[in-house]
């Protein structure tokens, strides 16, 4: 169902006209010189006016002299002075979109400095990783060798890590959802704990029952393919504290009985993409045996209208006690992490969920940045710090005491909608606040980053693979 990914990558020493591959990729900063191989043409470009080196720019050369690679893809690296994570790991990406338009043998890459060996490797396997398209003629393909030139060998274990996780949580948010729902998405949990290193419990929906998991279930019961929960645990540092990672696995989202119009509902396999990044995020931090510990719970189920679904003026009992009137069965993300956030905060104080909770957040923030809301600046700020190290986008949200009249119900503890077009993403983390106790919580609201309608420069559309690089420099600086 998934493709797994099974690209060699590894680290040479070799100098770059040396190389021997099929295609030779070489970063080129704007306005600086150039001293890497193939100088005499990078010269001759720059006075034609061929290479800027803007960043993003690509120009493919083939059959060139002076390097024992068949071609040469030369890639903007912009100015040196804005370079970051996010505009290197982009320019590999670009350039690896053009190659692996067509069948690559050996993909080699020239890293414009050592220390930028984690952005252009992971940045290379996110560009040649397609929109998981079930064409019988592919038009991408995953290279079979990927070799870093200039590169730092302790950063490899790293880039294979980190490559990997990318590439399972876009295959997971881009399968169909007649291919991907909540049993099959624990299968693919268990597969990747057995292979990877880490223990994975899944319940069913007779567990979930005798769980007290009322609100989860409310969501599941419309549906015909039952709910599960999966349990992600890792321990990395026997006896220390836990990073609880919490993810929105709804596989597909109808709406229910609040039924999305089609415009609304087409991408809607799209809205586990918080789970796809916490399993993923779990899998890399496992393969990289990290000192940390950390708890994952994948909350998964579908969304459907039907004469079994959860109605508006229904009231559930969450898992912590709390009722929660129901008036837009659409607003469901919230009902299924109240149950998984009440469930790990018993374990831990730590925590941080994931989920493409509203179309509010990217009214407000658009489609690159997710929402970040908290009930503990210091650990938001954290949070948020990882995010940003990683390349990825975050910004703050207020949660003060004024927004709490936007869950207020008339008839039970809290209501799972605003009421009011205003503060939507707001309202869905002033709902979620309710069921992490004492805990101190970070929610990032992805439903921006985590799908790409169309595609860039750097990205095929569908799954980015959004926060999986976010949840390894969260597990990096856990404790740290
Ligand atoms: N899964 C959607 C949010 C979403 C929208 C994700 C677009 C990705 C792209 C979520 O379950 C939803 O339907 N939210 C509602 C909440 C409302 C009913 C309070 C929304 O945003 O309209
Ligand atoms: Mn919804
Ligand atoms: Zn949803």
């Amino acid at each position: 169902m998934l493709t797994t990914f099974s690209t060699d990558i590894v680290v040479s020493p070799e100098p770059p006209a040396r190389a021997a591959a099929d295609w030779l990729v070489v970063g080129v900063w704007a306005d600086e010189p150039y001293t890497g191989p193939a100088a005499d043409l990078v010269a001759r470009l720059r006075e034609s006016g061929d290479l800027t080196a803007k960043h993003l720019e690509l120009v493919p050369v083939l059959n060139p002299t002076g390097v024992a690679a068949q071609r040469l893809l030369f890639v903007g690296l912009g100015k040196p002075e804005g370079a970051s994570r996010a505009t290197v790991h982009a320019a590999a990406a670009a350039a690896a979109r053009l190659v692996t338009s067509k069948k690559v043998g050996t993909l080699a890459l020239v890293v414009p400095a050592p220390a930028l060996t984690l952005a252009a490797g992971v940045g290379l396997v996110h560009g040649a990783q397609g929109p998981g398209v079930r064409k019988t003629a592919p038009a991408r393909f995953a290279p079979d060798r990927i070799v870093l030139l200039n590169a730092n060998p302790a950063d490899l274990p790293r880039v294979r890590a980190e490559a990997r996780a990318l590439w399972l949580a876009r295959e997971l948010v881009n399968a169909p959802p007649c291919d991907l729902y909540p049993e099959s998405f624990a299968v693919a949990a268990s597969d990747a704990g057995r292979a990877s290193g880490f223990a994975v419990e899944v319940w069913d929906a007779s567990r979930l029952a005798a769980e007290r998991m009322g609100s989860l279930l409310a969501v599941a019961q419309g549906a015909a393919r039952p709910a599960r929960l999966a349990l992600l645990r890792y321990t990395g540092n026997p006896g220390g504290p836990v990073l609880g990672l919490v993810g929105k696995g709804v596989t597909f989202d109808s709406g229910g009985l609040s039924l999305k119009p089609t415009d609304g509902m087409v991408d809607m396999k799209c809205d586990m993409a918080g789970a796809a990044a916490v399993l993923a995020g779990v899998q890399a931090v496992a393969e990289l045996k990290l000192r940390v510990n950390v708890l994952g719970v994948l909350a998964l189920v579908e969304n459907m209208p039907s004469g079994t679904a959860v109605k508006l003026g229904d009231v559930l009992t969450a898992r912590n006690g709390k009722t929660i009137e129901v008036l837009n069965t659409d607003a469901e993300g919230r009902l299924i992490l109240a149950d998984a956030l009440a469930l790990a905060a018993e374990h831990t104080d730590r925590l941080v969920d994931f989920a493409t909770l509203t179309g509010a957040c990217m009214v407000a923030l658009g489609t690159e940045t997710s929402g970040l809301m908290t009930n503990d600046d210091a650990w938001g700020d954290a949070v948020l710090a990882a995010v940003t190290r990683a390349g990825e986008r975050a910004w703050k949200l207020p949660m003060d005491a004024s927004y709490d009249g936007l869950i207020k119900s008339k008839v039970a503890d809290m209501r799972n909608t605003g009421g009011g077009r205003w503060a939507g993403a707001i309202a869905g983390g002033k709902f979620l606040q309710q069921f992490v106790g004492g805990a101190k919580w970070a929610h990032l609201d992805i439903a921006g980053p985590a799908w790409a309608d169309g595609e860039t420069p750097a990205l095929d559309a569908g799954g980015t693979g959004c926060m999986v690089r976010a949840i390894v420099e969260m597990a990096l600086g856990f404790g740290a």
